[in-house]
């Protein structure tokens, strides 16, 4: 394998699959407090919504989107598919924060679980999507050197197993007041990580490490089931470990169930290329590695290319630009339906088969 591949900064976006737009519009805009900054369609099925959620106008490792099949079946997950989608939290104290006002809006909430590397709340949207929110530290150094990451199997101590756990007191943690607005100290910075399901984790650090330039920052037991390992890679250069960047992957044993795609699960993970002749010489190297990928395909906003993982996930590489304004001005990002020229002249028949948003 070629010793020198390109390496991503990490997440450009994720995509997941909504039986109803208005609902994903409420739990992430309303609830959750991210921006809207994109209203299209699903250019590869224009009668289906896509919607982009983001922050500073939909910065790479913020992107959140959805396609709307309100035909779809319920997804499962399993192995080849993304198990949850972590986002960041600057605190401890505004992760409480979150626990009060998903609970006192009805969602099901457990947490906050002590992963060590950070803490971590989990419920699920409307349509089963597992999510976790997760504190920015203290990070992937607190049991090794942070220049020397993912090098052994650290066993993590008996407190942070299942059985080992003060559940009372896990339960009991929450903010004493209600929480009716999103204020700043608890604003969701992003893709803090991505979860998936692996029945061969050797084989997955080979692919991610050679397609992407992923490196092992850490293996570890999943602290759920101690009985099987869970590794996790990031954008890392023998210090720091980037921010949006973190994958990890649960390592099931073979033959374990595989994922069913559907609504609630996780349809593709995007990785960032800084710019076209980045994303026209990866094309090259996974070409090389012997990875089937697909042309360069204009989205509007970036230029992608896909591939599948060893498991079967689909992965993509997205481009940082042109962005999100190139079709609307910065300040009315996600206001009116945008659709790219050559579908311009379907608009009145794609708009009113299209539920409207508020
Ligand atoms: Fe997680
Ligand atoms: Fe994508």
């Amino acid at each position: 394998m070629n010793t020198n591949p390109p390496a991503t900064l990490g997440f450009h976006h994720i995509t997941m699959v909504s039986t109803d737009a208005p609902r994903t519009l409420a739990f992430y805009r309303d609830l959750l407090g991210l921006d809207l900054v994109k209203k299209t369609v699903n250019f590869d099925d224009p009668g289906a919504y896509h919607l982009y959620f983001g922050r500073n106008g939909g910065r790479p490792g913020t992107i959140l989107t959805f396609f709307e099949w309100p035909r779809s079946p319920r997804g499962r997950w399993g192995v080849g598919g993304v198990h949850h989608l972590a986002l960041g939290v600057p605190s401890p104290e505004a992760q409480l924060k979150w626990k009060r006002r998903l609970m006192d809006d009805g969602v099901s909430v457990s947490g906050p679980i002590d992963r060590g590397y950070f803490r971590s709340l989990y419920f699920a949207d409307p349509d089963g999507q597992i999510l976790e929110i997760a504190t920015k530290g203290p990070g992937y150094a607190i049991d090794e050197p942070a220049d020397a990451l993912g090098r052994e199997l650290l066993i993590p101590p008996a407190e942070r197993l299942p059985g080992g756990r003060d559940e009372a007191a896990i339960a009991a943690a929450i903010h004493p007041e209600p929480v009716p607005v999103v204020t700043e100290d608890m604003r969701l910075d992003g893709i803090h990580h991505i979860t998936g399901i692996t029945d061969d984790l050797e084989r997955a650090h080979e692919f991610y490490e050679a397609a992407l330039g992923l490196r092992l920052v850490k293996k570890t037991l999943n602290q759920d089931d101690g009985r099987t390992e869970h590794w996790f890679w990031a954008r890392y250069d023998g210090g720091d470990v980037g921010a949006h960047s973190a994958l990890t992957l649960f390592g099931w044993p073979a033959s374990s169930y595989v994922t069913r795609p559907g609504a609630g699960q996780t349809h593709h993970i995007a990785f960032r290329a800084p710019d076209d002749d980045a994303q026209a010489a990866w094309r090259e190297h996974l070409l090389d590695l012997g990875v089937e990928v697909t042309p360069v395909l204009d989205r509007s906003y970036f230029r992608s290319i896909y591939f599948r993982a060893p498991d079967g996930i689909l992965l993509e590489i997205a481009t940082d630009g042109p962005g999100f304004d190139v079709d609307e001005p910065a300040d009315e990002l996600g206001s009116a339906l945008k659709l790219p020229g050559w579908l311009e002249e379907r608009r009145p028949a794609i708009e009113s088969a299209l539920t409207p948003l508020g």
